[in-house]
């Protein structure tokens, strides 16, 4: 009688999974409550969600890739950067890739992105490839997190399962992006909270900070901690003494803004966990880098000498939090679109 049960148990599992609504089509959107973003599992997104709708979809973005990051290697950085900057504002909905137009106030244009945020031609260039093979299948949201994980896989970092079936969005936030994205001036609890209000913690935070293993920061964003950290004319006392002198031929006073430093200059194009060895060292690039360190605060303290000693502790926390991040308040079911051009709402 019990096996029985167990047997009937089964194939109504299975019935209810099979159910679920096809990749091509938006869900009934019944009970799989879009927009509740933060932790856990569910939220709707599925790795096979093109399984059948376009199963090509992993391997035209690695292709796109791959060329792109030949040509500029910090093409990578720049894309994995895209994800988080799209995450942060209003969740995983490409909302950053959207142009100024009637009805939308770009976050192009937003204080963390202007002049700094880049890597759109790729994402267009992968979104043309993949209109041809399956027109208005995979959204740009999506494109943006297979972007992002290939461009950590190809630099060297960690894989993993990437669920999927966000849609696009038919808003953006100007004042989402120049509030919730951490400055690079951020105090250690300012980073914890703006990471929190997102539902992620702070192995979250230190794990996913180590995305500046690859990539670059403008002069602007760091010229605070060499001449006036704390508003005495002083640099910061936590910039390694060396380091510090060679960021200032490179980061001068005034002038220079757009002069750029590799955040992890022992190996700028390499995924690997020498940023945090670095932060040891009192060799991080920005102040938000440095205080997961100095900050006071026991547990990003201590995660940092934890990953700078096991790079596959770090790897595998930061597969954990990015599928985290792109799990924040997808748009799913009838909700949003599936946008024909990146640029533009339909
Ligand atoms: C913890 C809070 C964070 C702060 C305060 C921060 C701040 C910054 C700043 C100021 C830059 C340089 C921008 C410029 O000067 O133009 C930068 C670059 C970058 N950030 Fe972050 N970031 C944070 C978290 C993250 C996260 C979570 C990721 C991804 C997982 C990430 C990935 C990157 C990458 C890859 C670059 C280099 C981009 C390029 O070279 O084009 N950052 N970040």
């Amino acid at each position: 009688m019990v096996a029985l049960s167990k047997v009937i148990l089964a194939l109504v599992a299975s019935a209810l999974l099979l159910s679920r609504p096809s990749a091509a089509h938006p869900g009934l959107g019944f009970g799989w409550g879009g927009g509740s973003g933060g932790s856990g599992g569910g939220h709707g997104l599925l790795p096979e969600y093109y399984l059948y709708s376009c199963p090509q979809v992993n391997d035209i973005v690695v292709s796109v890739l791959e060329q792109a990051i030949e040509r500029e290697p910090r093409m990578a950085a720049s894309l994995l950067r895209l994800h988080f900057h799209d995450c942060f504002v209003q969740g995983c909905d490409a909302s950053v890739l959207l142009d100024d137009s009637a009805t939308i106030a770009s976050e192009k244009r937003s204080q963390p992105n202007a002049n700094s945020l880049r890597g759109f031609e790729v994402i267009d260039e992968i979104k043309a490839k993949l209109e041809e093979v399956c027109p208005g299948i995979v959204s740009c949201a999506d494109i943006v997190a297979l972007a992002a994980r290939g461009s950590t896989v190809l630099s060297g970092g960690p894989n993993w399962e990437l669920p999927l079936g966000r849609r696009d969005s038919r808003t953006a936030s100007l004042t989402g992006s120049n509030n919730n994205i951490p400055p690079p001036n951020s105090t250690i609890q300012n980073l914890i909270t703006l990471f929190q209000r997102q539902g992620l913690d702070e192995a979250d935070l230190v794990s996913l900070s180590g995305g500046h293993t690859i990539g670059v920061a403008r002069c602007t964003s760091f010229k605070q901690r060499l001449y006036n950290q704390n508003g005495n004319n002083q640099p910061d006392a936590t910039l390694e003494r060396n380091y510090y002198q060679d960021l200032k031929t490179v980061c001068p006073r005034s002038g220079g803004d757009n002069n750029i430093s590799p955040l992890d200059f022992a190996s700028p194009v390499k995924f690997d966990n020498s940023y945090f060895k670095l932060i040891l060292w009192g060799k991080g690039l920005l102040t938000s880098d440095e205080v997961l360190l100095t900050g006071k605060v026991g547990k990003t303290m201590n995660l940092v000498k934890v990953y700078a000693e096991d790079e596959s502790h770090f790897f595998q926390q930061f597969a954990r939090s990015m599928i985290k991040m792109g799990n924040i308040s997808p748009l799913i079911g009838f909700n949003g679109e599936v946008r024909k051009n990146c640029h533009h709402v339909n």
